[in-house]
């Protein structure tokens, strides 16, 4: 097995530290006794922060800054001697009438700028390609994401949208981004999804997990099906990532909705 790197004296930078994937992946760095400098909008806003000062090992190895994307060189303090950059904070300014064609040039835009800002300036890039992300948040609130999906399933909807996609635990994808600084091997682009299903997969799943709920019946349209697909996981296996099944992750999901929005199921 290659030498990994480990956390223990190493200082890393986590943008955007307060979003759903950011504050797994500043768990997991503190777990593994990083120092980690995170970084969010606004150090006023208790909802931002408070979930992550509480994390174990926060106390001593956590350090809050503000900065934000829009302002030049407010991440220079922030990432100022730090051994890795995990870069997830992400301004997504919705101006089209199909959000989700404007997230997706949105992301493609973004990534294409990275890797040519990287060459030119000889940086050490990976890039992280989640593919739909559920499981539980740590933040307190629901932020725009795809956890809010399962939400709208499991609060009374009466259709499912007719859209298949890649699944992801957020747990793995939080590994998943750690793993790829601590194996020098890793390189290049990352897709991560444990496996791809429909949301009337999603629905019968969740109908065996809890038998008693009230799930849609019926897609959002009369289309077919959107039909599912494979991605490959082999490269994303290199990183000695087991996936979490995508049943464990509706499962915690929904257990999260249950305990921190007192949603009855
Ligand atoms: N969730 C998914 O299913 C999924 C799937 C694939 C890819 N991704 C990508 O993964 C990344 C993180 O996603 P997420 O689900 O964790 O999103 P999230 O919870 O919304 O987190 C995004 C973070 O970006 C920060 N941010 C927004 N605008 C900013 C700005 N102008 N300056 C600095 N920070 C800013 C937000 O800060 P505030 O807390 O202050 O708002 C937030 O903490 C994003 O690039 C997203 O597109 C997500």
């Amino acid at each position: 097995m290659e030498q990994v790197m480990s956390g223990e004296g190493k200082r890393v930078c986590v943008t955007g530290a307060s979003g759903y994937i950011a504050s797994w992946i500043v768990k997991f760095l503190l777990q593994r006794g990083y120092v980690v400098n995170a970084t969010v909008r606004s150090l006023n806003d208790p909802t931002k922060t408070e979930h992550l000062l509480a994390l174990d090992g926060a106390e001593k190895r956590l350090h809050l800054f503000e900065a934000n994307l829009l302002e030049e060189g407010s991440f220079d303090s922030a990432i100022y001697g730090c051994d890795g950059v995990f870069h997830t904070a992400s301004p997504v300014i919705l101006q089209s009438n199909d959000p989700e064609d404007c997230y997706l040039i949105s992301k493609t835009l973004a990534e294409d700028a990275a890797w040519k800002f990287a060459k030119e300036k000889g940086i050490d890039m990976i890039s992280m390609n989640p593919a739909a992300v559920i499981g539980p948040i740590l933040q307190p609130t629901m932020n725009l994401t795809t956890f809010v999906y399962v939400f709208n399933l499991i609060n009374g909807s009466e259709t499912y949208p007719n859209l298949a996609f890649g699944w992801i635990h957020v747990k793995d994808v939080a590994e998943a981004h750690i793993r790829a600084l601590e194996i020098p091997s890793a390189k290049g682009r990352y897709i991560l999804s444990e496996t791809v299903a429909h949301f009337a997969d999603l629905v019968n799943i969740l109908h065996e997990l809890y038998p008693n709920l009230k799930l849609p019946n019926r897609c959002d349209d009369d289309s077919p099906l959107d039909p599912t697909y494979k991605i490959s996981q082999d490269k994303a296996k290199t990183l000695g990532i087991d996936y979490i099944p995508l049943k464990v992750a509706l499962k915690e999901t929904v257990e999260c909705l249950k305990e921190k929005f007192n949603i009855s199921v």
